[in-house]
């Protein structure tokens, strides 16, 4: 069997090599710490020589669509080392019977973690005192004021797994919460004590708004988390209330976004991802050889002014990046490789 791993640090592939030690024989390995994506194919399978892989193991900088999928003809298992997996084309992968598997649940903690590290750094002004004294060396607190999280409201937007963490820590700041989510869970909330609400009211009433929804294309049935923050109920935002997103850009639509900002009706922006984060991350790659027509050039612009807002902070996704979360990560996606050899199917499929 041969497995390519894409987006894996060398001391990654010891591991796995180490775990997957008493099927080596069967196993044939290739790792390399770039993505595969449609706008770098032609470079990946140039450094791969052959392509005939059974398996292949990505992260979030990946993005397997159709084209990516029918470059590798013996393709039988794909899995994704994230909880998302909105970076893979899913019907594609069903259309030629392939099996798929990802990481639920892995980091729970740690990105809501994150989220409140977002909080807190806007809601006290840490980057900005830390850059006036590292920077300018201003030992001054003159224009730092912030608020208390203690008696604010935190509303919270989408109660899974990452999103209870939150309603958890809130309630640790002794914050109020309101949730809201398509599949309320009315047990968690009584044991918790916060409500859940419609979107409206949770964005009319919130101090501060967290995303931890998954990210779905929209569909005729209204079902899609796409720009579920958008130009119409943007406004509908409490004036000055924070908005964080740790969990996929294309969840607040970006054109919107920077119109409140700019406006002064959001207060601040914390988030670990964009819209079209993808290109960002190589931007001299995307204009030589990427696909221009695929992606919106507007947003790729409008991120940059959002970057350089000074009430905005932007992390590169880096919410999951924890040495307790990568471990469980590289477990679990050896388990699912494991299981795929074992049983034919993999241990976590993705729903
Ligand atoms: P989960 O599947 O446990 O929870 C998602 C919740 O959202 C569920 O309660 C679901 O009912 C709700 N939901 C789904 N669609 C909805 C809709 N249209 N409207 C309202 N509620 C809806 O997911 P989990 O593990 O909590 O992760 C959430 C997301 O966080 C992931 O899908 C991923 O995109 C992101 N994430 C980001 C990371 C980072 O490094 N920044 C790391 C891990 C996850």
């Amino acid at each position: 069997m041969r497995i390519a791993f894409f987006e894996i640090e060398q001391w990654e592939a010891d591991y796995i090599k180490s775990q997957i030690s008493n099927l080596k024989s069967q196993i044939e390995f290739f790792f390399t710490e770039k993505k595969i994506d449609k706008d770098n194919l032609d470079e990946v399978l140039r450094q791969v020589q052959d392509r005939n892989f059974d398996a292949i193991s990505i992260f979030v900088g990946s993005e397997i669509k159709k084209e990516v999928i029918d470059a590798f003809p013996n393709l039988k298992l794909l899995t994704t080392r994230s909880a998302g997996f909105d970076h893979i084309d899913l019907e594609a992968i069903k259309q030629k019977n392939i099996k798929a598997g990802y990481v639920p649940g892995y980091g729970d903690n740690t990105v809501a973690e994150f989220a409140f590290a977002l909080i807190l750094n806007l809601s006290r002004k840490i980057f900005e005192a830390y850059d006036r004294i590292k920077e300018k060396g201003l030992f001054d607190f003159e224009g730092l004021r912030g608020f208390d999280l203690k008696g604010k409201t935190i509303g919270v937007v989408g109660t899974g797994r990452i999103g209870k963490y939150a309603v958890a820590i809130a309630k640790g700041f002794g914050m109020n919460v309101l949730a809201f989510d398509s599949y309320p869970d009315e047990k968690f909330a009584a044991e918790k004590g916060f409500k859940y609400v419609s979107l409206d009211e949770l964005l009319e009433n919130s101090d501060v708004i967290s995303l931890h929804v998954p990210y779905f294309p929209s569909t005729s049935s209204g079902q899609g988390t796409h720009h579920l923050i958008n130009s119409n109920n943007i406004n509908k935002i409490k004036k000055g209330a924070l908005l964080i997103n740790t969990a996929r850009g294309a969840i607040v639509e970006t054109d919107a976004l920077v119109k409140a900002l700019n406006e002064g009706r959001l207060g601040g922006y914390g988030a670990d991802v964009l819209e079209e984060e993808g290109v960002i991350k190589d931007e001299r790659q995307f204009l030589l050889y990427g696909n221009l027509e695929g992606h919106n050039l507007k947003t790729v612009l409008e991120n940059h002014v959002l970057i350089d807002m000074p009430n905005v902070i932007i992390t590169p996704h880096n919410a999951f990046n924890t040495t307790e979360a990568l471990q469980r990560i590289l477990d679990t996606d050896i388990e699912n490789i494991k299981s795929f050899i074992e049983k034919g199917e993999t241990k976590f499929p993705i729903p």
